[in-house]
């Protein structure tokens, strides 16, 4: 059974622009505007930028690739995948547990930031995000994340929203939401852009992000870097392989690879311009931390004529580009449920969303009643941030990376990465020593740096 590469009765993307769409927003989320700003704020601004993409280059990309060639060879989720290339060696199956683990634990804290967006939609269409000053904003935001209720209710809101939109299925659920959204978040961000540049201080944003200050980059920051990266472009647990199981046979996935790798950095660098002009222009400081953006962007709206409704359309489709993204993560558990486990589609991603939404409350808690309490010196939401993307993503690229490089067979690979000979591909040599040699490489080295065994 497991073996069987037929495509019958899958649901697939319609062509495509269809699955580029769907890729990038998976990958376009709160990832690119909320924690690449507060990342990179953290971590030394430039310093953190460059390594940022020098990681996404060497090692995201072709990882990228890999999930794809690994999905589309296999048509299959992200355990089933692996198990259908190589029958023989069952271990596999644990990197695509993984995968499906933890996506329930990105679920988890994705949605009580989602949830936070959410809130930021309601009070901008509430009329209660422009007026005030920088020091009411950050309050607001500190009341808000600590209040036991309200961000809990907000998270499982969105959680049963992204289930809804995973029960309709890839095509109409997915598709159409990313299709329209997603342009619109990418012109906003350039109008306030535009905008931050023009605040008094501007230039010291500018500074922060493009000037090369290696004096608070550490190898810790070299670790938040990879994690980051893999964490923005949606990699190392499935979600691309699981999307490319959707793609027709003869979807070029190297361009497809480029397109999204370059449109999730250049948001993310995008959302950087927009920030840190605000930051240094309204004396924020740049490490303040998950509230970043929430503190920093109604002072911007503030200033804008017609601030309000700018506000909504932002927040709006914020909140819809954090949609595409747990719905790829939810669809994770739930192609795995339905395919491995024979679980329907309907019921499977029932016990997901209730399953994430009570892992979801404790994460969003731990701003509020639940502050106190730690795991190794990180509280909750922390914990499950720093495991997830910055250990189990990584380990996940790590498996991927042998799996492809050393397991896989060539001439598959070769096959799949130019859709059967329909396409030149020019890069297979360096991908090939990319993926077998430097990837794994890498991250292993970065791992043993950051525990300060290098
Ligand atoms: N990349 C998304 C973001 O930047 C989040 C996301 C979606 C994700 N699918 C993923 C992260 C898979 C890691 C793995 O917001």
């Amino acid at each position: 059974m497991i073996t069987k590469k037929s495509n019958t009765k899958r649901d697939g993307f319609s062509g495509k622009f269809g699955i580029i769409a769907a890729a990038a927003g998976s990958a376009v989320g709160l990832g690119n505007i909320w924690k690449f700003p507060y990342e990179a704020g953290a971590n030394g601004g430039s310093a953190f930028i460059i390594v940022y993409i020098l990681f996404v280059v060497l090692i995201g990309l072709p990882v990228m690739l890999s999930e794809f060639i690994i999905g589309r060879n296999a048509q299959k989720n992200v355990f089933g995948a692996f198990r259908a290339i190589k029958p023989n060696q069952k271990v596999w199956g644990l990197v695509g547990m993984l995968g499906v683990f933890v996506a329930f634990i990105i679920l988890a804290f994705y949605g009580t930031v989602a949830g936070w967006t959410v809130e930021y939609l309601y009070q901008s269409l509430a009329n209660n995000l422009t007026g005030h000053s920088a020091e009411e904003y950050t309050s607001m935001f500190d009341e808000f994340i600590k209040n036991p209720y309200r961000p809990v209710i907000w998270q499982i809101f969105f959680m049963i929203l992204t289930g809804l939109i995973v029960l309709v299925g890839v095509k109409n659920g997915i598709e159409k939401s990313a299709k329209i959204m997603m342009p619109l978040l990418l012109v906003l961000l350039i109008g306030l852009g535009i905008k931050a540049l023009t605040l008094d201080g501007a230039y010291k944003g500018l500074e922060f992000l493009f000037y090369p200050d290696f004096s608070h980059f550490t190898y810790k920051s070299v670790l938040e870097a990879l994690g980051q990266s893999f964490f923005s472009l949606s990699l190392g647990m499935g979600t691309l392989i699981t999307y490319a199981s959707y793609v027709a046979k003869d979807d070029n996935i190297v361009k497809t690879s480029f397109i999204v790798a370059g449109a999730d950095t250049f948001i993310a660098i995008l959302a950087g311009i927009v920030i840190f002009p605000a930051v240094f222009a309204f004396g924020i400081s740049p490490g303040a931390g998950p509230g970043l953006v929430f503190v920093t962007l109604p002072n911007v709206f503030a200033q804008i004529q017609g601030g309000e409704f700018f506000a909504i359309a932002f927040f709006l489709s914020l909140t819809v580009a954090a949609l595409t993204s747990s719905i790829s993560l939810l669809e994770v558990i739930v192609a795995y449920f339905k395919e491995e486990l024979k679980i329907e589609r309907k019921f499977s991603t029932i016990i997901a969303v209730v399953v994430i939404s009570i892992l979801g409350v404790f994460c969003t808690l731990s701003f509020g009643p639940l502050k106190d309490f730690t795991i190794f010196g990180h509280t909750i939401f922390d914990a499950a941030d720093f495991l997830a993307s910055n250990i189990i993503l990584p380990i996940g690229g790590f498996s991927i990376a042998i799996f492809v490089g050393w397991f896989m067979d060539t001439k598959e690979i070769k096959a799949e990465i130019s859709s059967d000979n329909m396409y030149k591909i020019k890069i297979y040599g360096v991908y090939r020593f990319l993926i077998k040699y430097i990837v794994p490489f890498a991250i292993l080295l970065v791992f043993l740096s950051s525990i300060g065994i290098i």
